[in-house]
């Protein structure tokens, strides 16, 4: 299905039909481009970006590349066609008709999913606006704007919900979502990670690696929903959000590729030296690493949550990919968990599946995190040195669930406290780490130049070259 450009707010929901839901929609957008004005991309507002704009919802050629100066980035709504034949996939209405209405007694449930995930995405606009200054090459700080335009156009498939169907509460919950900010003291973003500044290149390729991919978990439970249109919209959304973690994966590659390259010249994995070089040395790689990752598992939840088993079986959020499991409806089976057993070990325990559903989704996520860590690893094993990445365990260093505060090394094994109260900085980045990564950062504005700390890309972006002017500054 194509999109229709010729009104205010490209749609694929024939807008034009539905006035108040329009003039909704035309009284948020303004606030939006107000929004984005302030706390979106600082100081490249009138760039001229090489930017993809969705044209169509198809898998083929939904895309259309071209210069577009952000605020004229054509924001709007776009759902994945409609399944006719489509039926509830999981819970205690398995089989019967999806809603294309919200059932009364899921409302409030419905509009808080709705409002958390919206939440997220301005948010990580807001965390990534001083980015640009630092970009290492205008291949890198065109994918930043693109990520950044994307994460605002998922925040209008979540306001469109809310106006389409959420009435007066939904409006003030849309006008909330731009009014909480990454960080701020008063009124923060809703979640943690959401509030962590992103100061270096670094952190953003670990955010858009590991943070982007709970998106992509979350999406995936969301577009399992019973509520068709939170579905369709959701679809839409993961094939976007691909690209966002394709910007990580390649963008931690590029940089373990340079680092491997000064190792080589240098003939070293003395981490002294390879910073003398300019390069990033894998330890240093390996505790950003450790803090995404770690700070990432808790926005999936508790281990046992009985929210959880209440959106399963009442066919809200579903697991990613609920087609794959043979047990829809999940009431009698039981799930295993290691919980710490209050004496410096751990124990393990069965859980209803329903109340497990967080920590399916967790489990989900952590290999799709793994599949980079092999591909990372393979570089640095071909290239002849021992060092090899890992992601820590679920339990080191979490902030929710059963492992709250539970003092654990990097490969889950409960220590004492004082142990880890020593240890903990050379597991995490350190003040000095923070600080050398920070003076690496320097924009390179100059098209096919990168910084000196990451090898150039593969390949350019739609067929065009490395060195194409993917950002033209004024
Ligand atoms: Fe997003
Ligand atoms: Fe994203």
């Amino acid at each position: 299905m194509s999109i229709n450009y010729q009104d205010r707010i490209p749609n694929n929901v024939d807008l034009g039909s539905n006035r108040t839901l329009q003039r909704a929609l035309e009284h948020w957008q303004p606030e939006f481009l107000n929004w984005w004005q302030e706390l979106g991309p600082k100081d490249f507002q009138i760039a001229d970006v090489y930017l993809r704009t969705a044209t169509s919802v198809d898998a083929k050629g939904w895309a259309t590349y071209g210069y577009v100066k952000m605020p004229e980035y054509r924001w709007g709504i776009f759902l994945a066609d409609r399944n006719p034949e489509r039926k509830i996939g999981f819970g205690d209405n398995f089989g019967q008709e999806v809603w294309q209405q919200i059932p009364g007694e899921h409302r409030s449930t419905l509009r808080r999913l709705i409002v958390t995930q919206g939440d997220t995405e301005p948010a990580s606009v807001e965390q990534q606006r001083m980015l640009g200054h630092t970009a290492p090459s205008l291949y890198d700080l065109r994918n930043l704007f693109q990520v950044n335009v994307e994460e605002g156009r998922h925040l209008w498939a979540m306001v469109y919900l809310l106006h389409a169907y959420f009435g007066r509460d939904g409006r003030e919950d849309a006008e909330e979502l731009l009014e909480r900010h990454s960080g701020d003291a008063d009124k923060p973003r809703i979640l943690g990670t959401f509030n962590e500044p992103i100061r270096d290149w670094l952190s953003f390729f670990m955010f858009t690696y590991f943070t982007d991919r709970d998106g992509k978990f979350q999406l995936k439970s969301l577009a399992e929903s019973s509520f068709d249109p939170l579905a369709r919209t959701c679809s839409f959304m993961l094939t976007e959000e691909a690209h966002h973690m394709f910007v990580g994966d390649t963008g931690i590659s590029r940089v373990i590729k340079r680092t491997l390259e000064v190792m080589k010249e240098l003939n070293t994995d003395d981490p002294v030296a390879i910073r003398a070089a300019g390069a990033i040395d894998l330890p240093t790689v390996q505790r950003y690493l450790n803090f995404w990752f770690s700070s990432s598992l808790d926005l999936f939840g508790s281990e046992s949550s009985s929210n959880a088993a209440s959106y399963f079986a009442n066919g809200l959020k579903g697991r990613p990919d609920e087609g794959r499991y043979e047990d829809h409806v999940a009431l009698e089976t039981f799930y295993t968990v290691d919980v710490p057993d209050g004496n410096g070990s751990t124990k393990t325990e069965q859980i209803p599946m329903r109340n497990a559903m967080n920590d399916v989704t967790r489990g989900s996520y952590v290999k799709d995190c793994e599949m980079g860590v092999t591909r990372w690893n393979r570089l640095i094993e071909k290239a002849g040195h021992s060092f090899r990445l890992a992601l820590p365990s679920t339990r080191f260093r979490r902030n929710i669930g059963m492992w709250t505060s539970v003092p654990t090394d990097p490969s889950g094994k409960p220590i004492p406290q004082e142990e880890y109260n020593a240890q903990i900085a050379s597991w995490l980045p350190s003040e000095a780490d923070q600080a050398y990564i920070l003076s690496l950062m320097h924009g390179v504005y100059e098209a096919g130049k990168m910084a000196a700390w990451i090898a150039p890309p593969d390949r350019g972006i739609n067929n065009n070259p490395v060195q194409y002017e993917y950002v033209r500054l004024h």
